[in-house]
This record gives structure tokens, sequence and C-alpha cells, in this order.
């Protein structure tokens, strides 16, 4: 097994930060469309950075390993810093290439946090 899928099955079996934060500064769930699964995060931000993190949902093995590793880069970020990661940094820590319908499940994740945190609806748009 190479890197990645072994990174993707790690992530997956041992999830990061999975758990609910209460109180939480952000707490945000979505659904991928295609799927049902959904998402939900808990951000905690002091100061404008980011001091803890905490997924829960269900998903695919995909999704649940995204959120894990996108998880791990937030604590210590400042919310300007998150507010800028990218679809393709995401892609990137998955390493895989994936089709479309696992490409939406690879960036939930991301959907939750730009939508949660920053009220990027648009992300929300470009699914339907
Ligand atoms: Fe539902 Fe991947 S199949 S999130």
């Amino acid at each position: 097994m190479d890197f990645y899928a072994e990174n993707i099955l790690d992530h997956f079996k041992n999830r990061r930060n999975w758990r609910v934060l209460d109180p939480a500064d952000v707490d945000h769930e979505e659904n991928n469309p295609l799927c049902g699964d959904h998402l939900r995060l808990t951000l905690r931000v002091k100061d404008d950075v980011i001091t803890d993190v905490g997924w829960a949902g269900d998903g695919c093995a995909i999704c649940m390993a995204s959120a894990s590793m996108l998880g791990e880069e937030l604590v210590g970020k400042t919310l300007e810093e998150a507010k800028h990661i990218t679809k393709e940094h995401v892609m990137e820590n998955i390493g895989v290439p994936l089709g479309a319908v696992r490409v939406k499940c690879a960036l939930l994740s991301l959907k939750v946090l730009k939508v949660g945190a920053y009220g990027l609806a648009g992300w929300r748009d470009e699914e339907k």
C-alpha cells in the first residue's frame, strides 16, 4: 500500500479530533447531497486563532480521513489563514486521484468549514 492510501486508512481508523466541543464558537453541519452523509464541525477560537477542533458525523473513509487531516491543520491557524485553505490543498492531502463523486466526499470537510465559519454559501451553491 502506498503512503497516501495508508495515510487515508490511518486517519479513517484513528480519526483525530473526533468529538463535539461544547461550548464551541463555531458549530456547523453540512451534508453531502450525493449520499446524504453529514459532517459537523465545532471550533473554539481565541483572539482570531483556532485553538481546538471537533468533528462528528457519518461518511465514507475518504470523507472521514479528509476531515481528520484538515482538523489537524486547523489548530493554531488564524481564521484568515484557515479561510484561504483551498480545495486543491485538501486534494493534495488525500493524494490519490478521485472521481467526481468521491471528490465531493473529500471536500465535505472544507465545505463545513467554509460555510460554517465564514458563511461562504457559494460553497453550497456549487453543488446544485
Ligand atoms: Fe457519503 Fe462519501 S459516500 S461522504
